[in-house]
């Protein structure tokens, strides 16, 4: 697997994959991006819950690092079950490290890059599953409350943005459960729907695109 890291415009890391040709999130900010989808329109509608979250596409665990950071002000008891079929290795996170990101002076923590296939205990309130494993063959045992669709594009990842595995994800999810992800495309919102969600667009970060949050009512 070949990635570099690059600066995004808000100061932030993230990492270009050579394969992929796409960057893991937007150089228009990485950070201001996550928070945006992931924490805004995702975390943010929990508060003081049991919380089963799947992340598609753990990645750099930026996703992984801020939801653990800010769910510390909303106190939910999680439980983060990250996929990924390429992991980073653990040099390249630490010169990414996204903890530099946070506020407190924050040590990287290497249990959100190592003992994948093992259950982490990061603290009280959260507990960290990483699965090396395709999205199309994961065995998904829990139902989730909220998932973070973070694949790559649709452009390069067709085959994962379909109406068979989003109705696969639907079966996995509570009732008022959430999907948020960056693509608004329209085969996504049609792929989205088909399988069951109700489908909202939202502005997205920085006024550049739509953004997806999909409701299981
Ligand atoms: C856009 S990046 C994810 C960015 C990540 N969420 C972050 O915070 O850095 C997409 C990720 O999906 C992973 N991936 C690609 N195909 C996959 C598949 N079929 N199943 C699971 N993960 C996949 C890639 O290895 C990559 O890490």
């Amino acid at each position: 697997m070949t990635v570099n890291i690059i600066y995004t415009s808000d100061g932030s890391k993230t990492l270009y994959s050579e394969k992929h040709k796409e960057h893991y999130a937007s150089i228009n900010g990485a950070f201001t991006e996550a928070i945006h989808i992931f924490i805004n329109l995702g975390l943010k509608k929990f508060e003081n819950q049991n919380l089963n979250i799947l992340e598609i596409g753990y990645g750099s665990g930026l996703n992984a690092i801020l939801t653990w950071y800010e769910n510390q002000k909303l106190n939910n008891k999680i439980y983060y079950h990250g996929i990924d079929i390429e992991p980073i290795d653990l040099k390249t996170a630490k010169a990414l490290n996204h903890f530099t990101l946070l506020e407190n002076n924050i040590k990287f923590n290497s249990n959100f890059y190592e003992k994948w296939g093992e259950k982490v205990i990061i603290s009280k309130k959260f507990q960290l599953f990483k699965e090396k494993v395709e999205l199309e063959k994961v065995n998904l045992s829990k139902n989730y409350n909220l998932i973070y669709f973070d694949a790559f594009s649709p452009k390069s990842q067709p085959e994962l943005w379909t109406t068979e595995i989003f109705q696969k994800l639907f079966k996995n999810m509570t009732a008022n459960s959430y999907l948020v992800t960056y693509s608004s495309k329209g085969i996504v919102k049609q792929a989205l729907r088909q399988a069951g969600f109700e489908v909202k667009r939202f502005q997205g970060p920085l006024g550049k695109r739509h953004i997806i949050c999909a409701n299981k009512l």
